[in-house]
């Protein structure tokens, strides 16, 4: 039987997980190993819905056209989901008959999956071996400094932002500007202070609806007054941040209805744009290192790990690129819990950095 490895995506897209597929199939290739490619993650390997992502070349295994294409585009060729049936014990029996008589599996995706990923192993050990590659724009991966598609997102809120300011600053108005992260506020954090904002609102913070609402309003009549003359103003908003965008800002105008000139908000929620696009050179540079050394794990024997890029934790497995390390699926979910908790060293940290950065930013 020929030595075959399968990749599949989960979860959210992100732009870089063709990249990664790309380089999994690569290297593997390279080793003379054979890839098949699940599709629409967990759902896919639960049905047994399988493709050939490699061919038998002149010299060995080879990617299939469609696979070297891929690695300008967002999105994932091989489809993803979030997967109910994943979730139960009997799915992953089913998912586990399908993976039998291969190597391994390398899995693309974020917390739910790496969770379901360390779930399968645990259940069904010596059968295959099994590799999680970090791949969600929300960044609330624990162990590794940056998962695959935040790059790319991040430059995307970059953009939007500065074309929403263009607006705002000819109209004299503040713009409540949301971007996705689920319970994460990274990349509201990350992108405030690239898209030159005023304030950013992160759920870490844990304030109430109506002090964000107090600071807000504050933030803009001052922003506004004769003596500070702004044209412009720009409030980074997570989606974890539970108020919505249009409450907040009808609640705003509501407070600043004695203000003269009249001071105008508005809202805009970036949404999926946010996830889609072209991935940077960043996501597609990291995602072929974390899937070589996804590959070479399974190829060494290892399992149950996931590859971090620049790991944020101490420990894990040295591999031969210096920016990556491999930890257990079980600490790196002990580590995801954590993130959330405002106490966490990493989210501590993050919220200090912005602090420091631009000084009242974070509100
Ligand atoms: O996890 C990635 C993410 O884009 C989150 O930021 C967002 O909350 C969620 O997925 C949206 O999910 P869906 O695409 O299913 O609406």
């Amino acid at each position: 039987m020929k030595a075959t490895i399968a990749v599949l995506t989960s979860g959210g897209d992100a732009p870089g997980m063709n990249a990664a597929v790309r380089a999994v199939v690569r290297v593997a290739a390279h080793k003379g190993v054979h890839v098949v490619g699940f599709e629409d993650g967990y759902e896919g390997l639960v049905d047994g819905r399988v493709r050939e992502l490699t061919r038998q070349g002149p010299s060995g295994p080879c990617p299939i056209d469609a696979v070297d294409d891929a690695l300008p585009r967002g999105g994932t060729i091989l489809g993803t989901a979030r997967s109910a049936r994943f979730m139960t014990v009997e799915g992953r029996a089913a998912a586990a008959r399908n993976l039998d008589g291969m190597l391994g599996l390398v899995v693309l995706g974020g917390d739910g999956s790496m969770r379901g990923l360390h779930l399968l192993a645990s259940e069904h050990p010596g059968r295959f071996q099994v590799m999680g590659v970090p791949a969600s724009i929300d960044n609330d991966i624990g162990c590794t400094a940056m998962a695959l598609g935040v790059d790319t997102a991040l430059n995307t809120i970059v953009e939007a932002c500065d074309r929403l300011s263009d607006t705002a600053g000819s109209h004299r108005r503040a713009f409540v500007v949301e971007v996705m992260g689920r319970r994460s506020g990274y990349l509201a954090m990350a992108s405030a202070v690239a898209c030159g904002a005023d304030a950013v609102l992160v759920p870490e913070e844990g304030r109430s609806e109506e002090s964000i609402v107090e600071a807000v309003a504050k933030l803009v009549r001052e922003g506004f007054s004769p003596a500070r003359g702004k044209r412009r103003m720009l409030v980074v908003k997570a989606e974890g941040v539970e108020i919505p965008c249009t409450r907040l800002v009808r609640r705003v105008e509501e407070r600043l209805a004695d203000v003269e000139p009249r001071v105008d908000l508005r809202a805009a929620v970036l949404g999926h744009l946010v996830r889609g696009g072209a991935p940077s050179y960043f996501d597609r540079m990291v995602g072929a290192r974390l899937a070589l050394s996804a590959v070479d794990a399974i190829l060494a024997g290892a399992t149950d790990e996931m590859c971090a890029w620049m790991p944020t934790v101490q420990g894990g497995v040295e591999t031969r690129d210096p920016s990556v390390r491999r930890f257990s699926l079980e600490r790196v979910l002990e580590e995801t819990a954590a993130l959330l908790d405002p106490s966490s060293t990493v989210t501590r940290w993050r919220l200090g950095l912005l602090r420091r950065v631009e000084g009242a930013l974070a509100i």
